[in-house]
């Protein structure tokens, strides 16, 4: 909102931050953390209306644009007349103008978007999702919008939240005594959405580029600063497309978001670029970030990722001085599901910046992706690609999918997924079958990024994660 002195009467509405000497109030509508300093000369309003005016009452103030001799901003309301259209009761409100912590104000989120941290974090969130359908729609994508209840696993992680309307105390039961789920609502055993991604498959085979943006639901149990079991992904899918195009199309995606969070919100990040500073402040001296955030952003969108397969990834840590002193909480061998520690040396550490791995073991990735060519036995491995970011580590995960027939259904039957269910996505691969591509970005790990924030918890409105679902 950059203000102008006007002799124009304006009307503005908003809430109440602060109120100094009766005199001087601190108006904000949401639209920045740069309050309207609205002056109320002495003797405009009675004494009732002034008692009134307090932190998070609502106001509606009609006046004149002045030049404003205060610091930090250019011009001010005189008002004229000045209506409370809502009461805050000042003693009973829970947020005062004052720093609160991020844990205290996660149990209020019904109210945190009036603090100036969650004004930034959601003004930039939206910008985000809006720059992700500007990407896309460049580039000619179709925007689908795949099922939310669906009926199978995509992951085939087994981390689904079951969907019924079956009664729990009187299932149906089968002769075996299993659930009849055919007296279901859906006549078939439902979950929510792991992912897009199958459905996807099916667009991309006649759109040729298509992507979904949505939210996806895990049960799985991670009480972490970067899970959430409801989350928004971001599922692009390319039919003609290789491993690599993926790569390339990836990095250009998150470096087209943060080029444009910096070119339309840059008031927001460079306030939480000043909010991050004074928290990394606490932390002993080891611990700091090296970059500020607005720096570590055009550090990321002015230097390419670093590509590198998951065997040499294997061996820089392996080959590493914490390896070596054993500070790896979690082995380190050929074949393993990295852990979060182990990612984030590479990134953090390493390569101090983020990293595409390729190439994973077959056996701890999903069923969909393509087998490479020429690999020893007992070492196949997929074209698969994941992002890690520094300070969060997954950002992304993808990969060139499986479109031969005969190793896609050999794959499945090995993992004991059922064919005669999944004919449908089979069907694509019978006919006119391509080459194709996809990843999934997680949104909110994009917005943390993005934001500095370091719990995903605080870059989404009302966070659902184990044993937490209030709002
Ligand atoms: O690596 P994931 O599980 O990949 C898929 O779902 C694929 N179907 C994507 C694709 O190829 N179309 O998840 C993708 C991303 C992760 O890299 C991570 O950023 C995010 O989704 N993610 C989560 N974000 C928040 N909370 C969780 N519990 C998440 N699980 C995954
Ligand atoms: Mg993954």
């Amino acid at each position: 909102m950059a203000l102008e002195p006007s002799e124009q009467t304006v009307t503005v509405m908003g809430w109440v931050r602060s109120f100094r000497n009766n005199q001087f109030i601190a108006l904000n509508d949401g639209s920045t953390n740069n309050n309207l300093q609205v002056v109320v000369a002495l003797g405009l309003l009675d004494d009732a209306t002034v008692r009134r005016i307090t932190t998070g009452a609502s106001l509606k103030v009609i006046g004149e644009l002045v030049p404003s001799l205060g610091k930090g901003q250019k011009v001010e309301l005189k008002a004229t007349t000045l209506e409370v259209l809502g009461d805050s009761d000042a003693e009973k409100y829970p947020l005062q103008p004052k720093k609160h912590s991020l844990e205290f104000l996660r149990e209020i989120a019904h109210l945190r978007f009036r603090t100036n941290t969650f004004g930034s974090v959601f003004r930039l969130r939206h910008s985000l999702a809006f720059a992700v359908h500007q990407f896309f729609n460049e580039k000619g994508f179709i925007y689908l919008h795949t099922p939310i209840i669906t009926s199978s696993d995509a992951e085939g992680a087994g981390e689904m939240f079951r969907v019924t309307t079956l009664p729990f105390d009187a299932t149906p039961r089968n002769e075996d005594n299993s659930i009849n789920f055919k007296e279901d609502f859906f006549g078939k055993s439902t979950n929510l959405t792991v992912s897009g991604q199958l459905e996807g498959e099916l667009g991309a085979m006649a759109f040729s580029e298509i992507y979904t943006f949505g939210p996806t639901f895990r049960a799985e149990n991670s009480n972490t600063a970067r899970h959430l079991a409801e989350f928004w992904m971001i599922e692009p899918e390319m039919a003609f497309h290789d491993i690599e195009d993926n790569m390339n199309l990836a990095e250009e995606f998150i470096q087209y978001l943060i080029r444009y969070a910096m070119a339309h919100n840059m008031e927001d990040l460079e306030f939480l670029d000043a909010r991050l500073a004074e928290e990394e402040k606490q932390k002993p001296q080891n611990e700091r970030a090296e970059m500020g955030l607005i720096e570590k952003l055009k550090f990321v969108v002015e230097n390419q990722f670093e590509r590198i397969t998951y065997t040499e990834a294997i061996q820089i840590l392996l080959d590493s001085p914490h390896y070596k002193k054993k500070k790896f909480k979690y082995d380190v061998s050929w074949g393993i599901d990295m852990q979060s520690e182990h990612e984030r040396y590479l990134v953090e550490k390493h390569f101090k910046k983020p990293v595409i791995v390729t190439g994973y073991p077959a056996a701890i990735k999903a069923f969909y992706m393509r087998l490479n060519d020429g690999c020893e036995p007992g070492k196949e491995t997929v074209a698969a690609m994941d992002i890690l970011a520094p300070g969060i580590g997954e950002i992304v995960g993808g990969s060139q999918r499986e479109e031969r027939l005969e190793k896609l259904e050999a794959r499945m039957t090995a993992m004991h997924i059922p064919l005669e269910e999944m004919s449908w996505y089979l069907d694509t691969r019978r006919f006119g079958s391509v080459p194709h591509a996809g990843f999934g970005l997680g949104f909110e790990r994009m917005v943390q990024f993005v934001t500095g924030m370091t719990n995903i918890r605080d870059v989404i409105a009302f966070a659902r994660t184990p044993k937490n679902c209030e709002f």
